[in-house]
């Protein structure tokens, strides 16, 4: 039988890299996004849902009270790039909401299967959560939240053999930035490939090192952000 799994954000980026190495290997994918993908991909259970939204978030929790995964990846997140006072109170939220909260709770929601299976749980965060810059606001907040989180899980469940690792990506070239108004440079030393990260994602999955890495912090080689023209 092929492991159990669960994604946020499979639909795109460095979810989608992801969701087509775990079906490949014969995974059974439950994945969490607004949109669907099309077509019929063997394997893949989709559940559509606005994880900005409280109500989904309650309601994908209550669909999932009674699964099992094997493995919990917490992927899905976005930002708008721009100084604090730009941004609404309802943006605020739906940001601290889909990059902190809605992950808290389901991951909360699949403690009792993972802990039964001995599972893993990895979270993508993000360096914005490492480093404390201008324009780096309620987003970096809450990826900071989100990587304490998911070191105080590891140290409350580690006798109970779970795993917790958090991926730490600075730039990578996916759809992030799609509605922003910067975007990652052409150059290829100065981002991250989706699939570079999914690979480090299959990796801890299909070949788990003897030790759990804490937070895996991937950079390119060089930095840029090029403001859109
Ligand atoms: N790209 C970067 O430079 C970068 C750097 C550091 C960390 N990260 C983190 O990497 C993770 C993946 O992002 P990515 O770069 O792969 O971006 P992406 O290509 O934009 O993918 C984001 C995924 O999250 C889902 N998503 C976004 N908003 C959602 C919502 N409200 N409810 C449910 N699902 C939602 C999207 O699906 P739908 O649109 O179908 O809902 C999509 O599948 C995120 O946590 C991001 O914070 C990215």
């Amino acid at each position: 039988m092929g492991l159990n799994i669960l994604i946020s954000g499979h639909t795109s980026g460095i979810g989608l890299a992801t969701l087509q190495r775990l079906l490949n290997k014969g995974a059974d994918v439950t994945g969490v996004a607004r949109r669907k993908l099309d077509g019929v991909l063997t394997g893949l259970t989709q559940i559509q849902a606005d994880l900005s939204d409280k109500k989904d978030v309650l309601r994908v929790c209550n669909s999932l009270a009674h699964e099992s995964f094997d493995v919990v990846i917490l992927n899905a997140g976005y930002n708008t790039i721009k100084p604090p006072e730009a941004y609404t109170p309802e943006e605020i939220m739906d940001i601290c909401t889909l990059n902190f909260t809605a992950h808290a709770a389901l991951l909360r929601a699949c403690l009792p299967g993972l802990l039964n299976r001995k599972g893993s749980v990895i979270g993508i965060g993000s360096v914005s959560g490492l480093e404390v810059e201008k324009w780096n606001n309620y987003y970096g907040a809450s990826k900071a939240g989100f990587h304490h989180l998911l070191d105080n899980m590891f140290e409350q469940y580690r006798r109970q053999d779970l795993r917790v690792t958090s991926i730490i990506p600075d730039i990578a070239n996916t759809n992030f930035y799609q509605h922003q108004q910067f975007e990652p440079s052409v150059e290829p030393d100065t981002f991250i490939t989706p699939e570079a990260i999914a690979e480090v994602i299959t990796g801890l999955i299909f070949e788990p090192p003897a030790y759990v890495p804490a937070q895996i912090v991937m950079r390119p080689q060089r930095f840029a952000l090029n403001r859109k023209k």
